[in-house]
């Protein structure tokens, strides 16, 4: 069973590791740490240490570390999927249900009427054997075969050879060579009416016509597998008339009053939509001209198709290994942005993005480059809808993720946009659209006179408002609050000194140990990501004696920025002498200019030092035991991983 990486973030997120762990090792509270004798090997004194924010575990003894499943998964000699399934019971959280032992996706085929005919699933092989189209079966016009009559042919030169004698074309019956009557699969059949509407699309030139007059290449065409559904009101049924059953739980037929019964989808053009598999679950259709209404018209919900979990363009942008991620509104936006070279575009399916989709979104990407740009439109209502998306977003910011905001030129979409301004002029906007931090400013900033006291104190207090929604313990609202307090002016009293001019200075290279002190002291709520360096640092460094003092004082730092960094400074009186050089020394300015810049700055300088560590400890041969080496060798190894990752990103 593959449990997809937002259900296991969502059953994380209720589940507390401090919990877990406390059911199996008696835990002691020490300031943000919990700590007790590691289960994993044998020890007197406790080295085995659990963090609650960052729901993370880890041993001083023998490096043994991970989340709560990890801990599950070795304490109880289990594997993955029974650890997943203890935890959806607890958790109430449900995991997707095992495809293959699910009698939801079968339905009763009906015993053959006619003739056998090739098996669905390869339709295109067998379509040599069949005879050519009955043209009494159909209502829909049926093109000539030939070339010259085609205002497509150059986008299908091949139509002859592969669509000459296409069994679909005359909605021939398909079934399965086996006389008797079997059960069908709704993914089978999915998969065989995307086909069937594939290949009704060269049989139409007004759908041809209408993808072409929308600028898509033939090969756009292919790679979406853009197809067409005819007029006809029964054609489904007609070319499958074993699977009406099916068809019926997908929701493509309906009954109208009289109890008669015809297809959904009618002279539309098609977009199947896949999962992130890839398999087609579902349809959307288009009108061919803007009279007709609805202008889309979306297959419902199914046992296999859940539109509030769903994107369209999440297995394409997959596939083409999309790192940045674009959140439009539609199809044909989906469409045009890959046709011009941006990947990673997706789509929602006619309903508003929700958490969930966010959330599959942000669960794409490594944790430490995870952005995604949410584009909506310059008017009132793209600016309504921009706020209440940034509300359901915020809860998800932990560390690490980011969000940018793409604001459209009123009166276009991305598909229009890309049209009119080419990849290089739209990639330029794309690229300097801003980032959560200016974005929200710019909103809250827009009705106020921030010249005022009374205009910037109203600011602070809606921004408030909104970092109340950040999770907890992230250090995005300390910086967020920061980041205003800077841009409105307020006057820092208290600031480390700067020295600009290297060549002034004797000692201009600070290392990156003093330099992460720098940053603690200036951004307190950035231990969240050194936190974990405590197990590493040598215990006679300045680093680690700061990092233990952080650990105690963590939780009752006052949510004022400037007073947060006071009372750093007053807890490490102690070292006063020491830091107050490194202050001077560190420039940390520089990386002030966004919250998000500071927060990836700290992320990759505790990377950067847990590597350095964990190499110099495996250099160092101090370790206890082989499981203890591997463990480290392990560690790095993830950290190599990682760093080859981002290069790649780069
Ligand atoms: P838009 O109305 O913005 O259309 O709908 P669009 O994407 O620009 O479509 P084109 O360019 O005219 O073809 C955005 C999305 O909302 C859903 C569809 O998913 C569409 O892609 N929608 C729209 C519906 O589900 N039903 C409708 O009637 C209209
Ligand atoms: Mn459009």
């Amino acid at each position: 069973m593959a449990i997809p990486q937002h259900t296991i973030d969502q059953i994380l997120d209720r589940t507390d590791i401090v919990d877990v762990i406390g059911q199996f090792v008696k835990l002691k509270k020490t300031g943000r740490t919990y700590s007790g004798c590691c289960p994993f090997h044998q020890e007197k004194s406790p080295s085995f240490h659990v963090y609650r924010d960052k729901q993370y575990f880890h041993c001083f003894g023998c490096q043994a570390n991970g989340n709560a499943i990890r801990f599950l998964m070795d304490i109880g000699s289990r594997n993955f999927v029974e650890v997943m399934k203890d935890l959806s019971s607890q958790t109430g959280i449900e995991l997707p249900k095992d495809n293959h032992d699910s009698n939801k996706l079968k339905y009763k085929r009906q015993a053959p009427a006619a003739k056998p005919a090739p098996a669905p699933a390869q339709p295109k092989e067998a379509a040599k054997q069949q005879p050519a189209a009955n043209a009494e079966n159909t209502n829909t016009q049926t093109m000539p075969h030939t070339a010259d009559f085609d205002p497509f042919a150059e986008f299908y030169p091949q139509e002859d050879a592969f669509y000459g004698s296409d069994p679909f074309s005359g909605f021939e019956q398909y079934t399965a060579p086996e006389e008797v009557a079997q059960d069908g699969n709704l993914y089978d059949l999915l998969e065989n009416i995307a086909q069937f509407y594939e290949h009704q699309l060269p049989h139409s030139q007004t759908a041809q016509q209408y993808f072409k007059q929308r600028g898509l290449t033939a090969e756009t065409v292919a790679y979406w597998r853009l197809g067409y559904a005819p007029e006809d009101w029964q054609h489904l049924e007609k070319a499958f008339p074993q699977d009406i059953e099916g068809i019926k739980l997908l929701g493509l037929i309906r009954t109208n009053d009289k109890g008669r019964s015809f297809d959904l989808l009618r002279d539309r053009v098609i977009f199947p939509i896949r999962d992130a598999k890839g398999r087609v679950v579902g349809f959307g259709g288009r009108a061919l001209n803007d009279e007709i209404k609805p202008k889309y018209i979306n297959s419902p919900d199914s046992e296999v198709f859940h539109k509030n979990q769903q994107l369209y363009g999440l297995y394409e942008g997959r596939k083409q290994k999309a790192n940045d991620w674009l959140m439009v509104e539609g199809y044909m936006d989906v469409i045009a942005l890959q046709q011009y070279g941006v990947a990673g575009a997706v789509a929602t399916l006619g309903t508003a993005s929700n958490t969930e989709h966010l959330n599959i979104l942000f669960n794409q990407n490594d944790k430490k480059n995870n952005r995604i740009t949410l584009a909506f439109d310059g008017d009132a209502a793209g600016q309504k809808a921009a706020r209440r998306t940034l509300e359901i977003a915020l809860p998800l910011l932990t560390d690490g993720r980011e969000l940018k905001f793409f604001v459209l030129p009123n009166d276009h979409d991305p598909d229009s946009l890309i049209r009119r301004e080419g990849i290089e002029n739209f990639r330029r906007l794309l690229d300097t659209s801003p980032l959560l931090s200016e974005f929200v400013f710019a909103q809250l900033t827009r009705e106020q006179d921030i010249a005022s006291p009374e205009g910037k104190s109203q600011v602070m207090g809606e921004l408030r408002q909104l970092t109340e929604l950040l999770p907890p313990k992230g250090s995005y609202r300390y910086l967020l609050q920061q980041y205003f307090r800077e841009k409105l002016g307020f006057n820092r009293k208290w600031q480390p000194q700067v020295n600009t001019d290297a060549s002034l200075s004797f000692s201009t290279k600070i290392d990156a140990e003093e330099y992460v002190i720098a940053i603690l002291m200036n951004h307190p709520y950035l231990y969240i990501h050194f936190e974990p360096l405590r197990a590493l640092v040598p215990q006679d460094q300045l680093l680690f004696k700061v990092l233990n003092i952080f650990n105690v004082i963590f939780d009752d730092l006052p949510d004022d920025p400037e007073l947060s960094s006071y009372y750093a400074l007053g807890a490490c009186a102690a070292h006063h002498h020491e830091l107050a050089q490194i202050l001077q020394q560190a420039n940390v300015s520089d990386y002030t200019s966004s919250p998000e810049q500071a927060d990836k700055l700290a992320s990759d300088y505790a990377t950067k030092l847990s590597y350095h560590f964990l190499k110099l400890k495996l250099k160092s041969k101090k370790f206890g035991s082989i499981e203890e080496m591997r463990n480290l060798k392990h560690q790095i190894y993830e950290i190599d991983k990682k760093r080859s990752m981002t290069l790649l990103d780069d």
